[in-house]
């Protein structure tokens, strides 16, 4: 028995793929947005941008052109998590390492935030992939106009659940690992 709501939010979160005709309210989309930019960030750079797709004749577009993408119905809304690569043009590294891929796990944390913030209120959502598939991401550049500098990690579906799947079983012993692999 899981006492504890945040975390049973996070055992209980699945994929949902199947969305009902029922349109996600903006107020429902902010609070997502919202949740997606509390996400921790590399330098606190917050380097995401997203992109909200509510409009039917673009959805439309989206479901003939991204094979990845077919589950789009007339309920859902798409948001489209963005990075912005130029932010690390400028930044003094002491290390000379290189951190301009750091946008890649900015932008999932805060993929993962709006999943669970959807999956709290009741809505289903699907993470799927764009970046670094070159094609998808060309793809998503030219229908969004999404500028040189900012790259698409995925397009984020999120509706009302037709069902909710049960969540998979993913504990595993074999992956701990203590103090040595
Ligand atoms: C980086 C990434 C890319 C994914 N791409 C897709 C995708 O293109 N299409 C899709 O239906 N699901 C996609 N998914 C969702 C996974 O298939 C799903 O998270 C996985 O099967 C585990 O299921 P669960 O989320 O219900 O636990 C993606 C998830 C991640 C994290």
């Amino acid at each position: 028995m899981i006492q504890n709501e945040t975390i049973a939010n996070i055992l209980t979160r699945v994929t949902v793929r199947n969305f009902t005709d029922e349109p996600v309210s903006d107020r429902s989309l902010r609070l997502l947005l919202q949740a997606a930019m509390a996400a921790p960030s590399s330098m606190n750079l917050q380097p995401w941008h997203f992109i909200v797709i509510r409009d039917e004749s673009l959805k439309r577009i989206l479901k003939d052109s991204l094979p990845y993408a077919r589950m789009i119905n007339r309920g859902c809304a798409g948001i489209v998590v963005c990075g912005d690569t130029s932010l690390y043009e400028h930044i003094n590294r002491t290390d000379r390492e290189d951190n301009t891929l750091y946008w890649v796990q900015d932008c999932s944390a805060a993929s993962e935030n709006l999943l669970l913030a959807a999956h709290a209120i009741g809505l289903g959502a699907v993470w799927t992939g764009v970046w670094p598939l070159q094609s998808r991401v060309d793809r998503l550049r030219g229908l969004l106009d999404i500028p040189g500098h900012v790259v698409p990690l995925n397009l984020i579906l999120v509706g009302h659940p037709v069902s909710l799947p049960l969540p998979k079983e993913k504990w595993d012993e074999k992956k701990l690992h203590y103090d040595r692999f």
